[in-house]
């Protein structure tokens, strides 16, 4: 049985109700610093998993969780909402792990069953992130983030504004990084051309909004990011 300490504060054996209840709220601001330290820790032990799995998608997901939080506040996201919009962008990918590695790194052309079961890496992130307290949201925009506006995407073919818009922020980076990284078989994409063909799917596959938004972030970053090495072919499905 749980031992109920009785606070007595300074009035001697008199309790003093002010004491106990700064005391409890105390408590409960500990508790809560302690369980997001422990939800933060997770998340980063699922990145380190992705990287385990596949190095590059973890290095990946880490770069688009940064353009994630500047493109969100661009367009206005509340703050208290980034929090949400950082774990999509960091761990949209983490279903990959349910993917079998001869099919994430096959260097040839996919069949049609091996496209199918890496579509449905959007689907195994939702299953792993709605398992966290607090991360609903959060696993909603990673199931989200292969829909087109045009409902031409998956997992369920949503269309414009029935797509969340972390998940086509989400789209829109994880997009620009793909082609821009290095693959196995091919050089990466110059930012020029990447910036190009992001803008020719706008209203078809991206939100035009959105691209617009990451254009001079993509300007800013593209010199330091992409000295340092590319991704795999992985990174992009
Ligand atoms: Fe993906």
């Amino acid at each position: 049985m749980a031992t109920q300490v009785f606070h007595t504060g300074a009035m001697g054996g008199v309790p003093n109700p002010l004491f106990e209840q700064s005391s409890l709220k105390l408590r409960v601001k500990e508790l809560e610093e302690q369980h997001l330290a422990f939800r933060n820790s997770l998340i980063c032990g699922f990145n380190q998993l992705l990287d385990l799995k596949d190095i590059s998608t973890g290095v990946h997901s880490t770069r688009l969780a940064e353009w994630a939080i500047r493109v969100a506040r661009k367009l206005n996201i509340a703050e208290g909402d980034l929090y949400q919009v950082e774990v999509a962008a960091l761990l949209h990918d983490v279903g990959k792990i349910g993917v079998p590695d001869a099919i994430l790194k096959k260097q040839g052309p996919l069949t049609a069953e091996e496209r199918a079961l890496i579509n449905r890496h959007p689907e195994y992130s939702w299953s792993i992130l709605r398992l966290f307290p607090g991360l609903e949201q959060a696993s909603l925009y990673a199931l989200h983030h292969h829909e087109n506006l045009d409902g031409t995407g998956y997992p369920a073919g949503l269309k414009g504004y029935d797509i969340p818009l972390v998940s086509r922020i989400v789209s829109v980076i994880d997009a620009y990084d793909a082609m821009v990284s290095n693959r196995c078989y091919r050089k990466g994409l110059d930012h020029a051309e990447a910036i190009r063909r992001l803008l020719e799917s706008s209203d078809s596959q991206f939100d035009r909004a959105v691209v617009e938004t990451f254009l001079p972030i993509a300007e800013q970053e593209a010199a330091d990011v992409f000295a340092a090495a590319g991704t795999s072919a992985a990174a992009a499905l």
